[in-house]
């Protein structure tokens, strides 16, 4: 659209002046519902629309308060679909302690009902609308909360963070009018750590979360797009199941083994827990997959590596997993060496 308009900026004031009845404007996802019923179904089931809910959104979800508060003294709850929540006060900022200010933990995690510390004390504005939002704009305070960095049009990731504006397409549905971009960069925008090097930042003997970009730059599906296996409106555990269209003569064998029986998966081993969003179940296994895939079946091989720069450690993950995280968080009474013997030509065996 912007190409166009400039394409043609040269043909004169008539052109010009027939362009702001040509440019979309955000409508909201409610409104691309009555036509695309499917899409609207799949991605209400994701944790995309929950990135932000309102105080009373997120009070019918069920989900309890950091210590002290009551519904009407929060704004907003960060996440709370698949993982944990956060929650923002009525100033716009992240909650970090108890509502009386004594120390508390203030993140909730699904999984296990839990709580942890969240930047303990801090004053935390929330900045994080570039990844979390629809449309963001830098600029301004959305609700007028000066905690709140910046404005958008809605809460979420909503239809039209990814298919751009679309008040022109729904009066007049063509594919002309809305965006579809099947980048891997599209979704690697906000699925992305630091940028979209295939260096995936680490922390704590985890991959830190929100890297699957990184990741898969990293390891061995580099090549891939996230479509060649994700429908972006559909939940992860939705994922097409296409491994053997692929890697087809490694799954007729697979079928055979112990683990196949056992009723174990290929992303079991290759898509181990080894990043961590929420919290850890043991030494190896985090709770956020990893698109890295490779697994070395050296037992000394190290899944980590340190930088130094100017005087600042940083820790990141090499292209491949180590069988201590593909192999141990199930094996726990195990070790490397033995994992080792056992994974070595694993799919020939
Ligand atoms: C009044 C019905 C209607 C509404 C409302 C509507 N669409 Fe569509 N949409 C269509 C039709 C019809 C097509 C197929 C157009 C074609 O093939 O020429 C389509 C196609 C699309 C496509 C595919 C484009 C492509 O290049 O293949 C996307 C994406 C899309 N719509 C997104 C949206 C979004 C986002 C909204 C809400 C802002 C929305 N639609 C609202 C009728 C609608
Ligand atoms: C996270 C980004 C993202 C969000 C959010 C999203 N879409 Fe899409 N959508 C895409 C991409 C990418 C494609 C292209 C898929 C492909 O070709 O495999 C697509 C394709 C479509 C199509 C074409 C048919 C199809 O399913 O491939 C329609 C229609 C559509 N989207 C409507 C919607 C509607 C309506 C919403 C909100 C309820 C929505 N989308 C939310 C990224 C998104
Ligand atoms: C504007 C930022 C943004 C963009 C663009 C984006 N995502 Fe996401 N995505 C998120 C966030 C944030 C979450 C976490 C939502 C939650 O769990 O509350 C998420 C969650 C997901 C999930 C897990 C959903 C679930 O509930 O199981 C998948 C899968 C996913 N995204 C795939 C994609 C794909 C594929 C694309 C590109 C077509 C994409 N995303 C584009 C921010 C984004
Ligand atoms: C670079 C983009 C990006 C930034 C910046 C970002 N996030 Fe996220 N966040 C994501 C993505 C993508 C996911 C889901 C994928 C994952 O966790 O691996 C996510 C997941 C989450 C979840 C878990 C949601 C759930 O339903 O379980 C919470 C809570 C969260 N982020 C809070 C924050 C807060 C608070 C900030 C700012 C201090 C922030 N994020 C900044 C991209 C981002
Ligand atoms: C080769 C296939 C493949 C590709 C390519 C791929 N994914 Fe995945 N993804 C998976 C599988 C398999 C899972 C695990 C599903 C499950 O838990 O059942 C997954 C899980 C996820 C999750 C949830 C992780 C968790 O455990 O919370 C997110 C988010 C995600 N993918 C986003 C992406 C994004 C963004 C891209 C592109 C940068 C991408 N994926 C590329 C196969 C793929
Ligand atoms: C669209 C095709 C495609 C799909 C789908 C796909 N892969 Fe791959 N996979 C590749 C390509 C291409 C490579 C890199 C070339 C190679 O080593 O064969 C690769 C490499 C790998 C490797 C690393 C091989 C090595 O060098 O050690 C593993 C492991 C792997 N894939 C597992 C999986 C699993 C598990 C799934 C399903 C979740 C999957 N793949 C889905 C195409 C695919
Ligand atoms: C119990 C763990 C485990 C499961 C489950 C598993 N793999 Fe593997 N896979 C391995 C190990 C270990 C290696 C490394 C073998 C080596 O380097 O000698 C490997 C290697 C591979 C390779 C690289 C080529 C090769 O044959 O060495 C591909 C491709 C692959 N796996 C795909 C798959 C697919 C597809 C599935 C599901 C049908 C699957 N794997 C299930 C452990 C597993
Ligand atoms: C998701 C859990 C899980 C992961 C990950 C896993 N296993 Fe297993 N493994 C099992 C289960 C379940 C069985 C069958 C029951 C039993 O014997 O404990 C099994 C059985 C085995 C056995 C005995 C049966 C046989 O096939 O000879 C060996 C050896 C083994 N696993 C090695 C490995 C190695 C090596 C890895 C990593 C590459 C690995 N496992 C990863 C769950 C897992």
């Amino acid at each position: 659209m912007y190409k166009l308009f400039l394409g043609i900026a040269g043909f004169g004031a008539a052109v010009l002046l027939a362009l702001p009845a040509m440019a979309s404007h955000y409508v909201g996802s409610a409104q691309c519902f009555s036509c695309h019923q499917e899409q609207y179904n799949h991605w209400q089931a994701t944790g995309h629309p929950y990135k932000l809910r309102t105080s009373a959104e997120a009070m019918t979800a069920k989900l309890p308060l950091p210590p002290g508060y009551n519904w009407d003294e929060v704004s907003y709850v960060i996440g709370g679909a698949n993982k944990k929540a956060r929650y923002i006060d009525l100033q716009g900022y992240i909650i970090t302690a108890a509502k009386d200010g004594s120390e508390a933990k203030t993140q909730y995690n699904l999984e296990n009902g839990s709580w942890s510390f969240y930047h303990k004390g801090e004053k935390k504005p929330y900045k994080c609308g570039p990844c979390h939002m629809t449309a963001y704009n830098a600029n301004g305070n959305q609700d007028g909360r000066p905690g709140i960095v910046g404005t958008w049009v809605e809460d979420g990731i909503g239809c039209e963070e990814c298919h751009g504006p679309g008040s022109e397409h729904i009066q007049q549905p063509a594919t002309a009018n809305i965006a579809v971009d099947r980048s891997v960069e599209a979704c690697g925008k906000c699925h992305q750590r630091g940028g979209i090097a295939p260096e995936p930042p680490a922390s704590g003997g985890f991959i830190q979360h929100h890297e699957q970009i990184n990741e898969l730059k990293a390891g061995a599906h580099g090549t891939l797009s996230c479509l060649s296996c994700h429908d972006p409106h559909k939940r992860a555990i939705q994922v097409k199941d296409n491994c053997s269209i692929c890697h087809a003569e490694t799954a007729i064998s697979f079928a055979k083994t112990t683990h196949a029986k056992a009723g174990k998966k290929c992303l079991d081993c290759h898509y181990a827990k080894v990043s961590k969003s929420a919290i850890s179940l043991n030494s190896y296994m985090g709770d956020v997959r990893t698109h890295i895939v490779k697994i070395n079946t050296d037992p000394k091989a190290e899944m980590f590596y340190d930088v130094e720069k100017d005087g600042k450690k940083s820790t990141y993950a090499k292209g491949f997993i180590t069988l201590d995280y593909a192999c141990l968080g199930c094996h726990g009474s195990k070790d490397r060496e033995w994992a080792a013997k056992n994974a070595k030509g694993f799919h020939s065996n």
